[in-house]
């Protein structure tokens, strides 16, 4: 079944393999980030959140992004994803400089351009970090703003949650709205209902994660009426403990509602998982067939930060 993944980080999506690979080609210790098994090591979000940027610290240059870019985007097509939008920060690549996000963004571009070519599709959603704060953001949406158009269309924000409100980056969100930029921010996974509203004051037509919007019924209603989607990530949500366990994840009941809902891995790595095991997951607790598929592709496809030929293709 082809499937369309809206919610990747590319940091997030680096195999353990390659980030120890790189790590002993530049001779940096990074076996501290492993456990005996070679798997990322951590224990809950925030120390998620420290291995995931030790990891990424490897990444030093514009070639370490495109070859990062390539076997990510071979894993996805090996998934049956024919298309999918990676969250990328220009924080990681080059500390969010104009000119040096520039040339790591032309490195993955040529790469994207290439798996085009052998079937997967891919756009790049240009991400600032929450616990980074609000002035680093506006370095970061200055770069999605001036590199707006191709496979740069959308903004976003990930990142710790907890810190601030999501209004308090409402310049950045502003600034890549006007630069003709799709709108997502990561809300409801760790912040509850109020959260998600304040994305949604952002003007974002979509929603990272969203699921505790299931706490708050009138919320629930709005998501429903305005075609917000949430971009769902239920392994995530288990493997962080979000959730306790797949027949507690909010999915199928944000779906039954009228919420419009798309699956994606987040960081699969991580979090142990792949496209096709999350597809089997819903199938197998939820029941979740064709049918429940295909509607998912369309809502995702409605969602995409693409142009309205791609959409058609991907419906
Ligand atoms: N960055 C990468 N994965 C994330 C998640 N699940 N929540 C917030 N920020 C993230
Ligand atoms: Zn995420």
């Amino acid at each position: 079944m082809k499937k369309l993944e809206l919610h990747l980080h590319l940091e997030g999506a680096a195999p353990p393999s390659f980030i120890r690979g790189l790590a002993q080609e530049k001779r940096v210790d990074l076996s501290g980030i492993f456990d005996e098994r070679g798997s990322y090591a951590y224990d809950g979000f925030e120390d998620f959140l420290r291995v995931y940027e030790a990891a990424t610290s490897i990444l030093t240059t514009p070639q370490d992004y495109a070859r990062l870019l390539a076997e990510v985007l071979e894993r996805c097509a090996e998934e049956g994803v024919i298309y999918a939008e990676l969250f990328v920060s220009p924080e990681f690549c080059g500390g969010a400089d104009l000119g040096a996000w520039r040339d790591y963004l032309a490195a993955m571009v040529e790469v994207a351009d290439r798996m085009r070519a052998q079937g997967i599709d891919s756009r790049g959603i240009v991400t600032c970090i929450r616990h980074f704060g609000a002035e680093r953001a506006r370095k970061t949406a200055i770069c999605a703003a001036e590199t707006a158009g191709g496979w740069i269309t959308g903004f976003g924000m990930g990142g710790a949650e907890g810190v601030g409100k999501a209004t308090d980056y409402d310049w950045s969100f502003d600034c890549a709205k006007e630069a003709g930029l799709g709108l997502t921010c990561h809300a409801g996974e760790w912040g509850g209902p109020e959260s998600v509203r304040q994305a949604l004051d952002l003007g974002c037509t979509r929603i990272g994660h969203g699921v505790r919007a299931i706490e708050d019924g009138q919320l629930v209603r709005d998501l429903a009426e305005q075609q917000i989607l949430l971009e769902v990530c239920p392994g995530s949500n288990i493997a962080l403990g979000v959730y306790p366990a797949w027949d507690r994840h909010p999915i199928a009941r944000l779906a039954d509602a009228g919420v419009r809902v798309s699956v994606s891995t987040d960081d699969p790595p991580f979090f142990h998982t792949t496209m096709r095991h999350e597809y089997n997951r819903l199938a197998d607790v939820f029941g979740w067939g064709d049918e429940e598929f295909a509607q998912i592709n369309r809502w995702a496809a409605d969602a995409a930060f693409c142009d309205e030929a791609t959409r058609d293709r991907l419906r």
